[in-house]
């Protein structure tokens, strides 16, 4: 059995997470998880809040909370969303957690222990009136290369220009509008990555073989610009404390370490919250000394996520000088966009995910954005596509198939699996078909290429239409029971089949149908047997029943409706 390490992106804690950020990183991993598991391998799929950070303390106070009231409240939030879209995580963490600031602070002391961390002053703008330093993109003012007046401290929305906060002209605090601003002295620790950039290129240049081409493109546009040493530490109160050997660093006091440093520690802390839960050995996924180097390691996120994960994190990992497990396969998604646009909540564009639950079950969506999923380009969700893929692929293909074989079987056959009749040509027909796609289905997945792996589990559903209406059982009954007994046992083989290979990405449809046809746990694996025998695994004679309806039809009354509450044609 493999040991197979799963993370999904953490979503960020202020507010619940669009479509887009569910397809491009969590239910993938989600689909991937149950695939593995399916495949019979131990797997552990974890996630959390990415709790920290500035966005985090402002959207408490836009809510009249406490941080870390607001952060407890949201992280429940999603955590209950992330159930009803039915993500398998083993853990669903928080980056605000202990573990999470034991790990950091430990590995902020290896890496300063190794040399590779270095106080160093800089100049940041302070607000009186905020009393704080404002981050770069809460300090706004006119581009001093363009002019134009709401420049944001980092870029120039502009010109385009990246700028540094302390050159804008007539600077203004972005969170309260107070322009009773100065520039103070700050210090920082700063983690070396330039010293790091030959040993993070030669990690990089053994794992990219096995890295989509988006992947390695961007680890390799960052190594060829240079890495740069970059500071690990913000002030702001809202953060994992700096620290130095287990005390208070000095000067320090009233700074954390930076969102984008302890974020991806998380991922080891959510691991260790999942050991402290349930008893499990943490170490063993994480440490190549204690059992980790069995594991493979397959992280999953945005495009925009890339860098932090093939740089930023592994010099974490690799600058500790411990024996870490590091990523091994790393997928990455672009954009689901809203109509070729951007998600937005103010502007009505775009499904949130709470909002989306409101309208159908979880299964709707994860098959639509399984099959159109943003994997070789940005891809649109439409209302039109949408309502498209369900009818189609949900209703008809899979749905009628279900519904008319079980039903029939009840009405002709004592709702049993029949005994009699003998395979002929349509059967070895839909054997070949199976021959086929079955090793194409897992081979796909094991490519993890989603978008192929859900037309595959379709091309399945289809073939076994095609197979019904080539075998035409409820003609065959008129002049032959047998003949037809045959055609029906092998229609609920299908169903049975097609309840397995939904699994991942449709789970309480497949459910549904399995439970329906009587299919026990240890039937239900990715394992499949040469195709005759997946034919005729139903136990013969065993009772049957038909699941409830599997999918409405999504009616256009229905869109047009959804049109005007979300936007969208
Ligand atoms: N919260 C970040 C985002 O949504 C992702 C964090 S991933 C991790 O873009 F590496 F930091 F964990
Ligand atoms: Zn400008």
């Amino acid at each position: 059995m493999a040991r197979i390490l799963i993370t999904s992106a953490l979503p960020y804690i202020n507010g619940v997470k669009h479509l887009g950020n569910l397809a491009g990183s969590m239910l993938p991993a989600d689909v991937f998880a149950r695939f593995q598991r399916l495949m019979g391998e131990e797997v552990l799929f974890i996630c959390a809040t990415d709790e920290h950070g500035t966005p985090a303390e402002l959207a408490a106070v836009e809510a009249g909370q406490s941080v870390e009231e607001y952060c407890l409240e949201q992280h429940e939030i999603q955590a209950r969303i992330a159930k009803g879209f039915q993500l398998s995580f083993d853990w669903f963490g928080r980056s605000s957690s202990q573990a999470n600031r034991e790990l950091t602070q430990a590995f902020a002391d290896r890496l300063e222990d190794a040399g590779l961390i270095e106080e160093r002053t800089s100049r940041q703008v302070y607000s009186i009136d905020d009393g704080r330093f404002l981050p770069d993109r809460y300090v706004e003012g006119t581009c001093p290369s363009c002019g134009y007046e709401k420049a944001r401290g980092d870029q120039c929305d502009g010109c385009g220009r990246l700028l540094d906060p302390v050159d804008l002209i007539n600077p203004y605090s972005a969170v309260s509008g107070s322009r009773r601003v100065e520039i103070r002295d700050t210090q920082h620790l700063f983690l070396l990555q330039s010293r790091m950039q030959d040993r993070i290129r030669a990690w990089v240049d053994e794992r990219a073989g096995a890295w989509p081409q988006l992947t390695s493109s961007i680890a390799y546009k960052w190594l060829d610009e240079g890495l740069q040493d970059r500071s690990i530490t913000r002030d702001l109160s809202w953060g994992v404390p700096v620290s130095r050997n287990g005390h208070p660093r000095p000067g320090f006091e009233t700074k954390v370490y930076y969102v984008w440093f302890d974020a991806p520690i998380e991922y080891i802390g959510a691991t260790r919250e999942w050991a402290e839960a349930t008893g499990g050995n943490w170490e063993r996924w994480w440490r190549t000394d204690k059992g980790a180097e069995d594991v493979t390691y397959v992280e999953f996120m945005g495009k925009d996520n890339v860098a932090f994960h093939t740089v930023s994190f592994p010099a974490t990992l690799l600058g500790s000088g411990e024996p870490w497990k590091l990523v091994d396969r790393l997928k990455a998604f672009n954009w689901l966009t809203w109509y070729g646009g951007k998600f937005s909540t103010s502007q009505k564009r775009g499904v949130f995910m709470d909002a989306a639950l409101e309208l159908l079950p979880a299964d709707y969506w994860r098959w639509f954005l399984t099959a159109n999923a943003p994997e070789g380009s940005d891809a649109p969700f439409t209302w039109e596509a949408f309502q498209n893929s369900v009818n189609s692929d949900l209703a008809n293909v899979l749905g009628n198939f279900v519904n008319r074989i079980t039903r029939y079987a009840q009405s002709k056959f004592d709702g049993r699996v029949p005994l009699e009749g003998e395979p002929g040509a349509d059967e070895a027909w839909i054997e070949g078909e199976l021959a086929q796609r079955l090793p194409a289905l897992i081979a796909h997945y094991q490519a993890m290429d989603f978008r192929k792996a859900a037309a595959e589990t379709r091309a399945i559903w289809a073939a076994g239409n095609e197979y019904l209406t080539r075998a035409e059982p409820w003609v065959k009954y008129k002049t032959s029971v047998e003949a037809s007994a045959v055609g029906v046992r092998t229609g609920l083989n299908l169903a049975a089949l097609f309840g397995v290979i939904a699994q991942p990405i449709i789970p309480a449809a497949a459910e549904s149908i399995l439970s329906a046809l009587g299919v026990p746990p240890e039937a239900r694996s990715f394992r499949f047997g040469d195709p005759r025998s997946c034919l005729d695994a139903l136990p013969r004679g065993s009772a049957i029943t038909a699941p409830p309806v599997l999918f409405a039809k999504i009616e256009d009354t229905q869109t047009a409706d959804w049109r005007v509450r979300f936007g969208g044609g």
